[in-house]
């Protein structure tokens, strides 16, 4: 043990032997005012008059004051209440005494020769915020200790104190001390959960995430190979699924649908036709006028393509598209001759791009049309076929795309038919709408 650490515990000190404050020799006069209340005649000192000591704690404490006699006389009182202790009377030392034992509670005076308590507190508190930090001051520096206080100090105790009194204050501070490094470990614990159960759904988010992707690339693996299938069976409309697809969605888009009504039109516009699978080969590729017979067969297209898509969940959103693509405004069209807003609107967006596009593409029994005629055939038919204000939207946008001055470049070469030849089911326009 140096000069100015003094060790005391129960184990190394003969309780018989402990010090009172009459042990203590009498403080030397001081030079400096601020300390004329440390220099008390010792028999004034309130002490324990009866040196039964207390049980012995766990908790072992670091005293810190310039003046030896009152570490002294603290750390005699600090032994009968039960505490282990160590003591210095060199301020500079305080730091290093607590990086080389565990400490539980620091009493510190505040006017001692740099580093003060003050100072002593702060770096206490940088290096460990929640540790016990008790306070000596003189009666009359009331306000220092309150400034102790407010910089994060447990409490104060003004000397001359009793032992009791310093006792009660020390167990209040660990009490204190505790309750907030209990507090701070919950909260540490709480967040180090928060971040775990964060991190865990994150990855839980990007494992969905993939398995979406991956599901995404199935169905539109699944869309690409029924509408493949298609292609094979009916090469008389190469690249027609992707253009009305494309274009449907424009137009959907322009009128305000979003998400997955968008989805389930492209979806449904890529298999508008996947019921001509079922169509003979006579009636499909007949490049003239269908019989009576035929068109009826032709007509069951939409039906069979409900059939072969309804057992295919993802393609549930699709199915309006595909079995009620021919449905007229007017109730004329089929499998169901349903009329105006009964026709799923999807449909209805849908047929006015699918009788545009079968009129400005070659087909084995039409003609191909400038973008211009075949939108005023279309405009024609607004009211019976389409649904009016559908045919107005694609009007506005096939001017905004600027597609009639495209189309009518790009098909400048082709025959341009001045009116379309009625055909022999009595719709007008019928050479102009796809089968
Ligand atoms: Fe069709």
């Amino acid at each position: 043990m140096d000069k100015t650490v003094s060790e005391t515990n129960l184990s190394g000190r003969a309780l018989g032997h402990v010090r009172t404050l009459h042990d203590v020799r009498p403080p030397a006069p001081r030079s400096d005012s601020s300390s004329s209340l440390l220099r008390l005649p010792t028999d004034i000192l309130p002490h324990r008059m009866v040196n039964v000591p207390r049980p012995p704690r766990p908790e072992r404490i670091l005293v810190a004051d310039d003046e030896p006699w009152i570490t002294e006389v603290i750390v005699d009182q600090l032994l009968l209440e039960g505490f282990q202790s160590d003591a210095t009377n060199d301020s500079t030392e305080v730091m290093d005494l607590l990086s080389g034992k565990h400490y539980d509670l620091v009493i510190l005076d505040i006017h001692m020769p740099a580093p003060n308590g003050l100072t002593l507190l702060r770096e206490i508190q940088a290096r460990d915020p929640f540790m016990p930090v008790l306070m000596l001051t003189a009666f009359s520096d009331a306000e220092t200790a309150t400034q102790a206080m407010h910089d994060g100090a447990s409490d104060y105790v003004v000397k001359p104190h009793h032992g009791a009194q310093l006792a009660m204050r020390i167990v209040r501070a660990l009490e204190r001390g505790q309750l907030l490094r209990e507090r701070a470990e919950a909260q540490a614990l709480l967040e180090r959960r928060v971040d775990e159960q964060t991190r865990q759904l994150r990855d839980q988010a990007r494992q969905l995430t993939q398995m979406l992707d991956r599901m995404t690339v199935t169905y539109q693996a699944t869309v690409k190979a029924l509408e493949a299938t298609l292609d094979v069976r009916d090469q008389s409309a190469p690249g027609h699924c992707q253009r009305v697809a494309k274009l449907a969605v424009q137009l959907a888009r322009k009128m305000g649908a979003k998400g997955d009504d968008l989805l389930a039109l492209e979806h449904g516009a890529r298999l508008h036709d996947i019921g001509k699978l079922g169509i003979p080969d006579g009636i499909l590729m007949k490049p003239g006028p269908l019989t009576e017979a035929e068109w009826r067969s032709m007509q069951k297209h939409p039906e069979i393509g409900r059939q072969i898509v309804a057992h295919i969940d993802f393609l549930a959103s699709a199915l309006p598209v595909i079995q009620h693509h021919h449905e007229h405004y007017d109730g004329s069209g089929y499998p169901d001759g349903l009329q105006g807003s009964e026709i799923p609107l999807l449909a209805r967006i849908f047929s006015v791009v699918d009788a545009f596009d079968a009129q400005t593409h070659t087909r084995p029994y039409n003609t191909v049309l400038t973008a211009q005629k075949a939108l005023d055939n279309i405009r024609a038919s607004a009211g019976t076929v389409f649904d009016p204000q559908v045919v107005d939207v694609f009007g506005a946008l096939l001017e905004e795309q600027a597609l009639l001055e495209e189309q009518a470049l790009l098909e400048g070469q082709a025959m341009v038919e001045e009116q379309a030849t009625p055909d022999q089911n009595g719709n007008g326009t019928s050479d102009s709408l796809p089968r």
